[in-house]
């Protein structure tokens, strides 16, 4: 067998017209464009890299992007204070703020700052609570990405056994409780988990988040499963580098039924989400008004 390969890049595509849409119906109703205001702290490289992808998706669907820059050596109370005037604002319906942050800041009060309303990133407490709930506000974008690419191979997941692999707050604990919420049997398990290889075997649906490269094998991996691969990890391969996922997608694609690829899998539907919520925030934002 050889596995069918989910685009993400190409879901995403796809999602963007109906998007685009809603923001053109949104700019016609309140006259200005949805907006989302990222801030990020100091010259991290991949997160350089990653706003700018950002920045560039919102840009294609006509959503307004605002970058907020500042110094890796900003006191955390200046951080908060900027984030509390962009609560405050009418205008602004997105607040996102990049991580990593320097080690100087506390990263839970920085979550916290944001409105839960305006979290796109769904992170916040407030918005991790409801999703446990079940009865999601804003959903963390990994996690979204995720279920969107697994329903675009299958229609119902009702009692698909499902094991997540990596149990971080960005990714795995989000996922785990979003396909528990669409009644999937969900497993969560991390890299010290005792027998991942039988774990693995028993799973309808995989989602790898452990950020290893190539740590989960084909051998691993139940025939017709489907793969989720959050990973985006860089190897040296003689004089160049690569970007391989969490799971050895050669021998995977050998057994699974279907199978995310890295690049062009979990990435472009992530930034997808953030516009997805984006544009939700914006829509709540004005119904108050
Ligand atoms: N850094 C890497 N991924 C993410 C993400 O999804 N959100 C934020 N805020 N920072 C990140």
């Amino acid at each position: 067998m050889t596995a069918k390969t989910i685009s993400g890049s190409a879901l995403a595509e796809a999602q963007n017209v109906g998007l685009a849409r809603r923001v053109t119906a949104f700019k016609s109703a309140f006259d200005r464009a949805p907006s989302l205001h990222v801030i990020l702290v100091g010259d991290h490289r991949p997160s350089q890299i990653y706003v700018r992808n950002k920045s560039r998706a919102c840009e294609k669907i006509g959503i307004s992007f605002t970058l907020h820059h500042m110094a890796a050596i900003v006191a955390q109370e200046t951080l908060i204070n900027k984030i509390n005037a962009l609560n405050e604002s009418p205008k602004v319906d997105g607040i996102l703020v990049q991580l990593p942050l320097p080690r100087h800041m506390d990263k839970n009060a920085i979550i916290q700052a944001v409105v839960p309303r305006k979290d796109v990133d769904g992170l916040h407490p407030v918005n991790m609570g409801l999703l446990l709930a079940g009865r999601p506000g804003m959903i963390a974008c990994t996690a979204l990405a995720c279920l969107r690419l697994i329903h675009s191979h299958l229609d119902n997941i009702t009692s698909k056994d499902a094991l997540v692999i990596g149990r971080s707050v960005l990714v795995g604990k989000p996922t785990a409780s979003l396909l528990s919420n669409n009644n999937a049997t969900v497993t969560l398990a991390h890299s010290r988990s005792q027998n991942l290889p039988e774990l693995c075997r028993k799973a309808d649906i995989l989602v790898a988040a452990v950020g290893k490269p190539e740590f989960i094998k084909g051998g691993w991996i139940k025939p017709g499963a489907t793969v989720i691969d959050v990973g985006i990890n860089t190897i040296e391969l003689g004089d160049e580098r690569k970007l391989v996922g969490d799971v050895e997608f050669e021998s995977a694609c050998q057994v699974a039924e279907a199978i995310t690829p890295v690049p062009g899998g979990v990435g472009p539907m992530t930034i997808n989400s953030l516009l997805f919520n984006t544009l939700r925030a914006a829509e709540n934002n004005m119904s108050r008004y």
